[in-house]
Order: C-alpha cells, then sequence, then structure tokens
C-alpha cells in the first residue's frame, strides 16, 4: 500500500503549499497558489478521462444501492463542476496578479474579514473535499477484482482521516475566533440563506468523516492510517452498517451537492458584483 500513502503524502503537501502560499502578503505569490489550485482541478478532470478509456464506467461493480446507478453521470457533473472551477480560479489568479492589493496578515478574523486562521482551515478543508468527494464516487463503482481498488480505499481513509482532525480544530477555533459578519450588500433574506448554508456545511464537514469511520467500524472493516491500525470502537453490527451507509453514501453526499452548488454561486455573485 505504500503507492496510496505516498500519493496520499503527495496531496496533502500539495494541499499545504497553496494554503501557505495563500497567507503571503504578496499577491504574485497568492495568484501563484490559486494557479496550482486551478491546475489540480485540471488534474482530476484529466484523471476523469482518463478512466473513460477504462472499461469501469461501462462494466462497474454490481450496484447496491439506488443512487449507485447515477454515478456515471455525477462523475460527468463533478468533471464539468471542476473545469468551471479551474476557469474561475485561472480568472481571480489573473486579476490577483494584475491590480492584487498587499494583504494584512492577522491571525484573527475581523468584523469584515477572515484571518489567517480561519483562511487557512477553510482551504485546507476545501482542497481535501474537492479530491476526496470524486476519488470517492469513483472509488465506488471499482469491481471488487481490480487490483488498484484497495489503494484507493486506503487513500480515502487517509485522507478522511487527515480531514477529520482538520474539522475538529476548524470546529474549536470557531468558538474562539470571532465571527466574520454577512456581507453589507446582502439583503435580509440572503443573509439567512448564506447563514444556513454555512450551517450546513459545517455539519456536513463533521457528519463525513465520523459516519464513514462508523460504518467500516460496524462492518468489522479494518482502517489504517499511514499504515497504522485505526482500533475498530465496537463490534460488528449488520443494522448500524447500513444506518451510516445511508448517511454516508446517500443524505450527506447529497446535502453537499445542494450546500455546496449553492456556495459557490454565493461565492461567484460576490467575485462578480467586486468586479464591476
Ligand atoms: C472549493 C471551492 C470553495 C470556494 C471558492 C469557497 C469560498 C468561500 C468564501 C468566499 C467564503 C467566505 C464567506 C462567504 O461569502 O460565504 C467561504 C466561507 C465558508 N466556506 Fe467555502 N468555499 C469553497 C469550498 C468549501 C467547502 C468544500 C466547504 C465545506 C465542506 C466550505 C465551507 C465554508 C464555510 C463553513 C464557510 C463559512 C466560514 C465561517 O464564516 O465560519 N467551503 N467559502
Ligand atoms: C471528510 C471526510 C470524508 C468524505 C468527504 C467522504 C466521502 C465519501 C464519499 C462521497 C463516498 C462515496 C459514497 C458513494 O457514492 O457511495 C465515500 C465512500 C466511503 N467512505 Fe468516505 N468520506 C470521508 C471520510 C471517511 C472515513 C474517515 C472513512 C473510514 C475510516 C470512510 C470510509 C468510506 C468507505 C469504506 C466508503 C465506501 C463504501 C462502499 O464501498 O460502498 N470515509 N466517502
Amino acid at each position: 500500500m505504500f503507492e496510496a500513502i505516498n500519493i496520499s503524502l503527495f496531496l496533502l503537501a500539495f494541499t499545504c503549499v497553496i494554503v501557505l502560499a495563500l497567507n503571503f502578503q504578496q499577491p504574485v505569490v497568492r495568484a501563484a497558489a490559486i494557479v496550482l489550485g486551478a491546475l489540480g482541478c485540471l488534474a482530476i478532470v484529466y484523471g476523469f478521462f482518463f478512466l473513460t478509456e477504462s472499461k469501469i464506467l461501462d462494466e462497474p461493480r454490481e450496484t447496491q444501492l439506488i443512487t449507485d446507478y447515477i454515478k456515471p453521470v455525477l462523475l460527468y457533473l463533478q468533471a464539468i463542476m471542476l473545469t468551471a472551477m479551474a476557469g474561475v480560479l485561472l480568472f481571480v489568479a489573473y486579476r490577483l496578479f494584475n491590480q492584487g492589493n498587499q494583504i494584512e496578515v492577522r491571525l484573527k478574523n475581523t468584523d469584515q474579514s477572515y484571518g489567517s486562521v480561519s483562511r487557512s482551515l477553510h482551504w485546507m478543508v476545501a482542497i481535501l473535499f474537492v479530491v476526496v468527494v470524486p476519488t470517492a464516487t469513483y472509488m465506488t463503482i471499482i469491481p471488487e477484482d481490480v487490483w488498484y481498488r484497495k489503494n484507493y480505499y486506503v487513500l480515502h481513509k487517509n485522507l478522511g482521516f487527515v480531514l477529520m482532525s482538520v474539522v475538529l480544530v476548524r470546529l474549536v477555533w470557531k468558538r474562539y475566533d470571532r465571527p466574520v459578519m454577512p456581507h453589507p450588500s446582502l439583503n435580509t433574506g440572503e443573509k439567512t440563506l448564506v447563514n444556513w448554508v454555512h450551517r450546513l456545511l459545517y455539519m456536513v464537514m463533521f457528519l463525513f468523516p465520523v459516519t464513514g469511520y462508523g460504518m467500516s467500524t460496524s462492518g468489522g472493516k479494518s482502517s489504517e492510517f499511514f499504515g497504522a491500525e485505526v482500533p475498530l470502537l465496537w463490534s460488528p453490527n449488520e443494522t448500524l452498517t447500513l444506518v451510516f451507509a445511508l448517511f454516508h453514501k446517500i443524505v450527506i453526499p447529497y446535502v453537499l451537492y445542494i450546500a455546496i452548488t449553492l456556495h459557490l454561486a454565493g461565492a461567484l455573485k460576490h467575485l462578480l458584483q467586486e468586479n464591476k
């Protein structure tokens, strides 16, 4: 499983480089980090087109849940979304490169803007989600007998446990730091919507790794974290496995798709208004 561990380490290092560079005062360094993020999105899209050449999309794992039928379409939608995201990121980088200002680097939030800690934790989670969700969608259609299937599961659990820790730090930090006020240009309805979308995203962030670990534990499947055995928390239980699977594989992913679409639409609207 060395390959999966090496790839997990590479992805973590890639994420950390982007997150660190986004905290630099100089706009050119931040622009370079954003270009790297865009290239990362395009690399996942390239991986997707590489998959369409393989037989897996035509002969996927036997379907277990109704949502398994939609996965090939879901993969196409994720590829379209990632391409659009890469385009927006390149535009943001171009603008920053040409007319970006130096930012004031400060650890904590103010009423109007996020501090370095909140920003770093946000981007760490966002980048890892962008990697983990499409690879997990693909992972769950790989037939049992394909040799690299296990590698995807090891990669998924490594990054899943890292995400679990980063999310816990983020939730603790959120209690300690002050909240950033909604943008003054938003009307009352929009402020309520933004607030609810943020709550949903926090719920999704927390519940994804917890239900994943719960599902593996209840199914009696051992998990590894960079080669070290992670203990199973209770004895196998079929009903619990089904409940955790229902949440990890259906409810939470679809809540994420809805919340993230609204979140990105909000961010795009804000960007276009700023550009005007
Ligand atoms: C990858 C693309 C993403 C972009 C471009 C993005 C952009 C932003 C921006 C601009 C904000 C500032 C406040 C706002 O206007 O909403 C924000 C806040 C936030 N984002 Fe994201 N985001 C992304 C991904 C994610 C993901 C994957 C999650 C969680 C699963 C997430 C969770 C949040 C939360 C919870 C806040 C509110 C933070 C707070 O005030 O406590 N974002 N995001
Ligand atoms: C934030 C972290 C995580 C995210 C975003 C995430 C996301 C996902 C997604 C989207 C799927 C595909 C579901 C489907 O379409 O069928 C999946 C499957 C899976 N996840 Fe996670 N996951 C996370 C953490 C974990 C953790 C920590 C574990 C276990 C230790 C785990 C174990 C699994 C397993 C075993 C499957 C495959 C189930 C199957 O073969 O049908 N996940 N995950």
